[in-house]
């Protein structure tokens, strides 16, 4: 379909500078590294300037990216939601105003990512992208809202609510569908992302506030999609199924970003139940599964479309997703770091030296033998989130800030943090290995 053009021939001559130097032993390195990453991506963003919309970026995907044009309002909620583990990585707060206005902006009149602009065209898997930004900056103590708004805890708990009443029963028994409104295609589709999203939102709120209600969640949801066969034992993670067909048949195809959100969805309830054997196995043979298919020779390949050069500018946002649940995941279950960062590690310095060889402007493919595209957001996005992640053992344990909400922006001041973050990964992991072995389940904190 798409054939290079010599303006991407034209832009890998220009763009054969040197490499961004990274030293992936190095926290100093690795943040001078997500800062240039992240310089390059927030400059292409005007929604804090006079006139503009905050947290719209207006920039276009290259014409060579896939047909769309524009890109889709979910990926600016997953560059904010970046930008908030970014500050909290790197502890550079330079963007913290931009990030907090843009979060503040968009979450509609109702307090839950439901803005107007928006929704004609959103899905569920939309809102909960811009959810998981509130939810971040809630574990993140990110910069509480001003008093008078809701808190970031509260943000994410009604886009929980809104989905949890639609959670359908009419059709495959269960299962949230795509898309809200029934005028958008994609309304009759039961996909993983939406499903995986609403569980793993669910599995942080429960983690955050110890309400049984979001467990409960987790458990029917992941119970649902098993059932259906769109998560397997496997641990694989297909994309979708049809209502009309009552979800008999599965589209099988496999992306890293619906395989992160739901291994990192299931790391943390394995978290929160305090290793309990059946979410840790969850978690481990989707791990495992991971590894085997979205690493060609060590490096993340989105196996999909990457080989065939037919990602879609939205699917280039695909990596950096996974990146990011990869990194969440070893805090939330300490066990899988030896499997873990070394894949970080390894990617970090091959996007950094292959894909970002100018920072500004980063490609999609992290290869040496593919690397001849143009940059676009998705790009930078995914190079950023595989880089920054790199900092996950240098951060400190995830804030628990439920205590003290009130609904109100200030619920700073009586907060904790979740964990005596240091040598008391449990056990129960142990002798329950998933078959494939990639998770080796030595206990070792990061560090
Ligand atoms: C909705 O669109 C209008 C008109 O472009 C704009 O002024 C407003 O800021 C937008 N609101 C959001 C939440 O994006
Ligand atoms: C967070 O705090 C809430 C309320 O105090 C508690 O129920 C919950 O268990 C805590 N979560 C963690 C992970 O410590
Ligand atoms: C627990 O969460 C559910 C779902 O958001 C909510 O309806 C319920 O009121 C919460 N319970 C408590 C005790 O906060
Ligand atoms: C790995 O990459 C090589 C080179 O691009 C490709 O030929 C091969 O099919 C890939 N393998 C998998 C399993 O994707
Ligand atoms: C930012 O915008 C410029 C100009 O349109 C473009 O050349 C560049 O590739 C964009 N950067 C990213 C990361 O999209
Ligand atoms: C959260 O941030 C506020 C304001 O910076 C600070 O006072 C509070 O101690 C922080 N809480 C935690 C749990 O780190
Ligand atoms: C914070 O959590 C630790 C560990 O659970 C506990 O020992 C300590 O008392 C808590 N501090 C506050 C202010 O709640
Ligand atoms: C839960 O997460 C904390 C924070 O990363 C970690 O210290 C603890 O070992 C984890 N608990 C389990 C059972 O994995």
């Amino acid at each position: 379909m798409r054939l290079f053009s010599s303006i991407a021939s034209a832009l890998l001559v220009a763009s054969t500078t040197h490499a961004l130097d990274i030293d992936v032993s190095s926290s100093d390195s690795i943040s001078n590294a997500a800062k240039a990453v992240a310089k390059g991506l927030m400059a292409n963003y005007t929604g804090d300037q006079k006139g503009q919309i905050p947290g719209i970026f207006t920039s276009k995907p290259p014409a060579q990216k896939g047909s769309s044009g524009e890109y889709f309002w979910w990926s600016f909620g997953a560059i904010f939601d970046a930008m908030v583990d970014y500050q909290y990585y790197t502890g550079d707060g330079q963007y913290n105003n931009a990030v907090q206005q843009a979060l503040l902006w968009q979450v509609g009149p109702s307090d839950d990512y439901l803005p107007p602009n928006q929704t004609t065209s959103e899905g569920n898997d939309d809102q909960t992208t811009w959810g998981f930004a509130a939810m971040t900056a809630a574990e993140r103590n990110f910069s509480a809202p001003p008093s008078g708004s809701p808190s970031w805890l509260k943000i994410a708990q009604n886009v929980f609510d809104d989905q949890a009443g639609r959670w359908d029963k009419e059709t495959c028994k269960g299962g949230l569908r795509w898309q809200i409104f029934t005028f958008n295609s994609g309304y009759n589709y039961k996909n993983t992302i939406a499903n995986g999203q609403f569980l793993q939102l669910a599995a942080r709120l429960y983690a955050q506030t110890g309400n049984q209600t979001y467990a409960t969640w987790a458990e029917e949801v992941y119970t649902w999609a098993q059932s259906v066969g769109l998560v397997n034992e496997d641990g694989s993670v297909y994309d979708g199924a049809q209502t009309e067909d009552d979800c008999s048949q599965i589209n099988r195809i496999q992306f890293s970003m619906n395989s992160g959100v739901w291994l990192y969805g299931s790391a943390v309830m394995a978290n929160a139940t305090k290793g309990s054997r059946s979410w840790t196995l969850r978690a481990q043979s989707i791990l495992n599964h991971a590894s085997s298919i979205y690493l060609n020779d060590s490096i993340i390949v989105e196996t999909a479309c990457e080989n065939t050069d037919a990602c879609t500018q939205d699917q280039h946002f695909y990596k950096g997703a996974f990146a990011r649940d990869l990194a969440r995941t070893v805090e939330a279950m300490p066990s899988t770091a030896d499997t873990i960062k070394p894949i970080l590690q390894t990617n970090a310095k091959a996007a950094a030296q292959v894909g970002c060889k100018n920072a500004d402007n980063c490609v999609f493919v992290w290869t040496a033998a593919k690397n001849d595209e143009g940059s676009d957001l998705g790009s930078q996005f995914s190079a950023l989130q595989v880089i920054q992640s790199n900092l996950v053992s240098q951060a400190k344990a995830t804030a628990n800030t439920s205590s003290s909400d009130s609904g109100s922006g200030s619920d700073s001041g009586s907060s904790n943090t979740s964990s005596s973050a240091s040598g008391t990964a449990s056990g129960t992991t142990g002798g329950t290995a998933a078959p494939t072995g990639a998770a080796s389940l030595v206990l070792r904190l990061g560090s």
